[in-house]
């Protein structure tokens, strides 16, 4: 069906008169225009670039360096936010029709769709990813029969390099739900973390919005940058919906120091260091991946995804099963976090993560440090006197379950035993496989102590 941009609109977004300001028009003079203030900042001292004024609405210093760096046609192709969660939750707002329309996402994947639809009263529809031995790809033949019998579904959210899978989608995949017979919405194809994806893998689709006037690619100063403290993210796009974005849009979105230091990372030196740290970057995962493939001790099973972004997600594993075991993962995240100072994002709810622990990849030091802690806690052995104080607070539920003179404990009494322990943090990973595995190591039995 083709796409008229107009049938997807909000009408009263179609309809509105954006906020215009005098400095549209004019930006220089003698500016007595926007109720500044002429005597400047109130800042000490130095350099204050500036900063009395409101900054350019369109940004078109910024624009004009992101087009030439990412190979395309002009600015009008470009749209500047808060963030790519700015523009997210534009797009929701451009598109969707609070309480009756609708956006896919496609599980698992960035939680700010969902959480931008939610805000907005949109309902979300899923489409899990093929998650199958970590694939983690869109499954388009499921997605177009569910746009195809959901009019209201206006917008589709796909991840590429998706997070968490870190795993870049095939071009084949994207383009089969691009060229969906009866879609007539928007598909928004999210490339945070594109500049880490090898070149042997299926890169990004920026290029694609010639083609295509219903695509949006998103991108961001956040990642391979470095820059998550300016907040700029940046939307690729037609030009007609490029001008819907800056109609909604706050007058001055985007600020001076923004702007001012987009600038100098986008400039052919801050492009050749934000290179220098991608090469760091990438060599570290390669690194990372190794070392965990080859882990000394045992708990990490595998490496899951395809390892596209700057991270990866490792599952971990209950050695004696084998098979994942999230509530071990959760333990390692939590003990790594709170007593070895690491702080890792523990994924193991979302589906196909089971017991996966997402890692970014960080300076040479800092892996080391992951790498080193990590052995740690997993080749932690409980101590007799750790046993010994978490079994003397459950005496009483052993006896209840009529253990006595046994060393093992049903299912039932020992999710009762694990949750009577007041400081479960302090029960170590081994201990704990051991626990599941319904056995309890002889010296640590109330009954045998
Ligand atoms: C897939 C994905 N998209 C977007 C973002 C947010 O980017 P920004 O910092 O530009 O808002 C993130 C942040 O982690 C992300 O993982």
């Amino acid at each position: 069906m083709p796409f008229v941009l107009e049938n997807v609109v909000r009408p009263n977004i179609l309809a509105l008169k954006p906020y215009r300001c005098a400095r549209n028009d004019y930006s220089e003079g003698i500016l007595l225009d926007a109720n500044e203030n002429a005597y400047g900042p109130s800042l000490p001292s130095g350099d204050s670039a500036n900063l009395n004024r409101y900054p350019d609405p369109a940004q078109h210093l910024v624009k004009t360096a992101v087009v030439a760096l990412r190979g395309l046609r002009g600015v009008e192709n470009l749209f500047l936010g808060v963030g790519s969660d700015e523009v997210i939750d534009l797009l929701i707002r451009i598109f969707c029709v609070p309480a009756r329309d609708k956006v896919l996402i496609t599980p698992p994947t960035y939680a700010m769709y969902s959480v931008s639809a939610q805000i907005n009263d949109v309902e979300v529809v899923k489409v899990n990813l093929d998650v199958e031995d970590g694939k983690f790809q869109i499954k388009p033949g499921e997605i177009n029969a569910r746009l195809a019998s959901d009019p209201n579904i206006k917008l589709v959210f796909l991840c590429s390099p998706g997070n968490p899978t870190g795993t870049v989608l095939s071009h084949a995949s994207i383009r089969a739900v691009l060229e969906s017979p009866s879609y007539t919405g928007i598909v928004v194809i999210d490339e945070a973390y594109i500049d880490f994806v090898s070149e042997d893998r299926d890169g990004s689709v920026a290029t694609w919005v010639e083609q295509y006037p219903n695509l949006v690619v998103m991108q961001t100063l956040s990642k391979s940058f470095g820059l998550a403290g300016i907040r700029l993210g940046i939307a690729i796009s037609h030009p007609s919906i490029i001008q819907l974005m800056n109609n909604i849009k706050a007058p001055y979105n985007i600020s001076t120091p923004t702007s001012q230091i987009a600038l100098r990372a986008l400039s052919p030196l801050g492009h050749a260091t934000m290179r220098a740290h991608l090469a760091s970057i990438l060599s570290e995962r390669a690194r990372l991946i190794a070392a965990l493939k080859s882990f000394p001790v045992s708990g990490v099973w595998r490496i899951i995804g395809g390892n596209d972004a700057n991270f990866v997600l490792i599952q971990i594993v209950d050695v004696s099963m084998g098979r994942p075991d999230n509530a071990k993962a959760e333990r390692v995240y939590k003990r790594l976090a709170e007593s070895e100072g690491v702080v890792m994002r523990f994924r193991g709810d979302e589906i196909g993560c089971e017991a996966c622990l997402r890692v970014t990849v960080g300076r040479e030091e800092d892996n080391n440090l992951l790498l080193e802690r990590l052995e740690k806690v997993l080749s932690e052995k409980c101590d007799r006197e750790v046993g010994a104080r978490i079994f003397s607070h459950v005496p009483c539920q052993c006896h209840a379950k009529g253990v006595e003179g046994s060393s093992r404990l049903s299912d039932p009494s020992l999710v009762a035993l694990l949750s009577a322990v007041p400081y479960l943090d302090l029960l170590c990973v081994e201990m704990v496989s051991l626990l599941k595995n319904r056995f309890v190591p002889q010296p640590y039995c109330p009954q045998n102590r």
